[in-house]
């Protein structure tokens, strides 16, 4: 299990706060952010840029987490901001994000959207599609703006992840292709549309990435092209923005690089293609959601029900389960955790952790060594600051649990937990004729 510390009571501490108090007081399930976490894996990453003299822009992809306080904290740290909808955008409107540093993505960006981008006056829409190119120009000419943007192309890398989080491959919904003249007809049309000004290149090549060759290969592809544009197009990209993707440990299988290591190959990479071609060192831009703020939050769960087959398997169930972490069904993604008011005790059961949804593929943790379990209990699995409340869902209509932040030894609920008025504030009845 990750490294961790208890009191004197045994009770697992996060963010220096005993998490049975926490659970105590909030209830369970609840996400626990540790801020400073946070602050520090924003600041590996800004900081690098800085040390290296490098002009760059962090933004924080929203979607791994997006709530006010999760913006506010970005908008501290200096980060900018990926948002991915109107309701990414409109959560950072709320939080007064400097709406310059905020950078629009979507593979399928509504008319609405496009229309609030403009409206705001964001920094920035990453492109993503023909079809959005006419939608734009025609909402830039209806309110006489003119918009940066970035083009987002698809450098054909199979990043080593889980196929539905690989996003940088031929064959994707996302961007336009780099290896099938699509791309360079996109650049050949921005290039020419007057309110429209392309700042520069963007890609994404996938998520939960341990190793940098796919990136690298990533900007060698991007460069290639580059190369081409400035004859063909006498097109120079101001920014190149390589996107997020940057794994983080979730258990001990999981051998991620230090964050200031993605950093500096990025770095190192574009030095040498800039130095290769002869071109002017372009700003960069990246874009980590999960290694923000993944390691930076746990959940806490009551413990309930146990079912023991003999000589199988012993089920423990907790009163969460898909509803606010669906990693484990949709990706087999794998966790670890600990019992948190037995935390010193030595781990000697093997047990599976189950949720409580009406669904055979609800399973946290399969075959993790605990102490003895009883009702009552708190689990406490780690890393769940990432895609886990972003991605939570009212199946069998759970409420959304709350979520606290910690930081200097001080507790505060930032996302409250919903209530079942909550649930049915849209139904209404239906009047039989
Ligand atoms: N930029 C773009 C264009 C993206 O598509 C993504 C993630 C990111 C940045 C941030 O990637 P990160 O640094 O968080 O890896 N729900 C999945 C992850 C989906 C990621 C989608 N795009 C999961 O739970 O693993």
């Amino acid at each position: 299990a990750e490294q961790f510390s208890y009191n004197e009571k045994g009770h697992l501490l996060f963010g220096g706060l005993d998490t049975i108090d926490l659970a105590k007081k909030y209830g369970t399930p609840l996400f626990v952010y540790d801020v400073e976490k946070i602050r520090e894996n924003a600041r590996a990453f800004v900081e690098t840029f800085q040390k290296h003299g490098i002009k760059a822009q962090v933004a924080y992809a929203s979607k791994a987490f997006s709530s006010i306080a999760m913006v506010q904290v970005a908008k501290q740290e200096n980060l900018s901001l990926d948002v991915v909808s109107q309701g990414e955008l409109y959560t950072a409107l709320q939080a007064g994000f400097p709406v310059d540093k905020i950078h629009f993505h979507g593979n399928n960006k509504s008319l609405e959207e496009l229309r609030m981008a403009i409206e705001s006056k964001i920094g920035c829409i990453v492109i993503d599609n023909f079809h959005e190119m006419v939608l734009l120009e025609s909402l830039l000419a209806e309110y006489d703006a003119t918009m940066d943007v970035l083009i987002r192309v698809t450098p054909g890398i199979e990043a080593h992840t889980h196929d539905y989080i690989l996003t940088g491959n031929e064959d994707s919904k996302f961007g336009f292709d780099l290896t099938n003249g699509q791309a360079d007809k996109a650049i050949q049309q921005l290039l020419a549309k007057e309110r429209i000004h392309l700042k520069g290149l963007h890609c994404h090549i996938g998520s939960q990435i341990f190793e940098t060759d796919g990136f690298m290969m990533a900007v060698e592809r991007l460069f290639e092209k580059l190369a081409e544009w400035s004859k063909s197009y006498q097109f120079t990209a101001e920014v190149l923005n390589l996107g997020g993707g940057f794994g983080i440990r979730y258990t001990s299988e999981d051998e991620p690089l230090p964050l200031e290591k993605y950093v500096e190959s990025l770095i190192e990479k574009v030095s040498s293609q800039t130095n290769k071609y002869n071109m002017v060192f372009p700003e960069i831009w990246i874009e980590p959601g999960r290694s923000i703020v993944g390691d930076a939050c746990i959940t806490l769960y009551s413990i309930g029900s146990i079912k023991e087959i003999p000589n199988v398997r012993k089920y423990v169930a907790v009163d969460g389960g898909m509803t606010d972490n669906l990693r484990p069904a949709l990706y087999q993604a794998k966790y670890e955790a600990v019992v948190a008011n037995k935390a010193q005790q030595p781990s000697d059961e093997e047990v599976s952790i189950a949720g409580k949804c009406c669904e055979s593929g609800d399973m946290l943790i399969w075959d993790i060594m605990l102490p003895e379990v009883e009702a009552n209990d708190i689990l406490a699995v780690f890393s769940t600051g990432a895609y886990g409340y972003s991605m939570a869902n009212h199946y069998n209509r759970f409420a959304k649990p709350a979520v606290v932040f910690v930081e200097k030894g001080k507790d505060q609920l930032v996302v409250k937990r919903e209530s079942y008025q909550d649930l049915v504030t849209n139904d209404l009845s239906y009047e039989e004729e």
